[in-house]
């Protein structure tokens, strides 16, 4: 297994995790099965309190040392409703603190200032320890860290998958430009990556598995992971699942091979391109502030 830094912070996480969405809280089956993960290097689980699956992973971890990631759903994010759901999702988990507490979505009925100070409240009681949002877009992450008085964003987790390539015009190179990791959800297109006749696509990725004696998930994991910056959380039912994500990681694509599924995929955005994106760096004023801002902390924090 790899490890990649998490956005600014000094911790080193997989950059294969796993996902849990659409896993019942009473399934014995899946404990299992997270738990291989676990003992197998994928040591950040990925819930959300929207899962309702808290307790069964809160289950699965149990003794084991792992990054648990949560999610506080939009619903909840007036201030004290952040901390009543945080310590709720503590509760379900039975963890002393969660690792990475995340915003869901974005939610523009409340002030995303009120959202923050909530946040950095739980970070300062030791309750969460780094902050990620989620299905945020430039804008978002930058008003989202304005907001932050001395925290920063360590993630951002949004749809990135051979058939959902849209971050790389702009989401992607803002965040690797920011050092803000980037976790990869629904990397194998929620499984349509395993159903045959997706056509040239999978073409394309079924010689290259059969070139390099990899499955065709493998390729499609690791085509994102080579990326700087990247993260996935593949969710799976199986060990087998389990075991074949896991062995996505620890290698390279050749450049070569990722030209070839980048091209057959989709014309590949080049990178800084989108207009958000480029708008943004020919009016750097924000943009450099709050960069500066965030230096600025980090000094103070190496110099403690
Ligand atoms: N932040 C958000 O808004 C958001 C949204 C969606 C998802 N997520 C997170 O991202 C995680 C992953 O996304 P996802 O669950 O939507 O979908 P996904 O991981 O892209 O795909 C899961 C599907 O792929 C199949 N699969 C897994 N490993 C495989 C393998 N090696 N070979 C062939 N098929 C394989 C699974 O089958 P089996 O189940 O049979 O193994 C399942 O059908 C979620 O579980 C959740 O933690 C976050």
């Amino acid at each position: 297994m790899d490890y990649k830094r998490l956005g600014h912070t000094d911790e080193r996480v997989p950059d294969i995790g796993i996902g849990t969405w659409k896993i019942p809280n009473d399934s014995k089956a899946a404990i299992d099965v997270i738990q291989y993960g676990i003992d197998d290097g994928a040591t950040l689980v990925d819930t959300a309190e929207m899962y309702a699956n808290e307790e069964l992973i809160g289950k699965a971890i149990r003794g084991k040392d792992v990054f648990i990631a949560t999610k506080v759903s939009p619903n909840h994010f007036r201030h004290d409703d952040v901390i009543k759901a945080c310590n709720a999702s503590i509760k379900r988990l039975g963890v002393k603190s969660i690792d990475l507490y995340q915003l869901h979505w974005p939610n523009h009925n409340v002030p995303i200032k009120e959202t923050m100070s909530a946040m950095e409240a739980l970070m300062n009681d030791g309750k969460i320890r780094h902050i990620g949002v989620s299905n945020f877009s430039i804008s978002e992450m930058l008003d989202a860290q304005d907001a932050l008085k001395s925290a920063e964003i360590a993630s951002n987790q949004v749809e990135y998958s051979i058939f959902s390539r849209e971050i790389e015009q702009e989401v992607l190179p803002f965040c690797q430009r920011s050092h803000i990791s980037v976790i990869a959800y629904s990397p194998l297109a929620r499984g349509k990556l395993s159903q045959e006749g997706s056509g040239a696509v999978f073409d394309t990725l079924e010689n290259i598995a059969a070139k390099h004696s990899k499955s065709v998930a493998q390729i499609a994991l690791n085509y994102l992971i080579s990326e700087d910056n990247v993260i996935a959380i593949p969710k799976a039912s199986s060990i087998e699942h389990m075991k074949d994500n896991i062995n996505a990681s620890g290698w390279k694509l050749s450049k070569a091979d990722r030209e070839e599924i980048s091209n057959t995929s989709g014309e590949r955005p080049s990178p800084l391109a989108g207009p958000t994106l480029q708008k943004l760096l020919k009016n750097t004023s924000f943009w450099a502030a709050l960069m500066e801002k965030a230096e600025k902390r980090r000094k103070e924090k190496r110099q403690k």
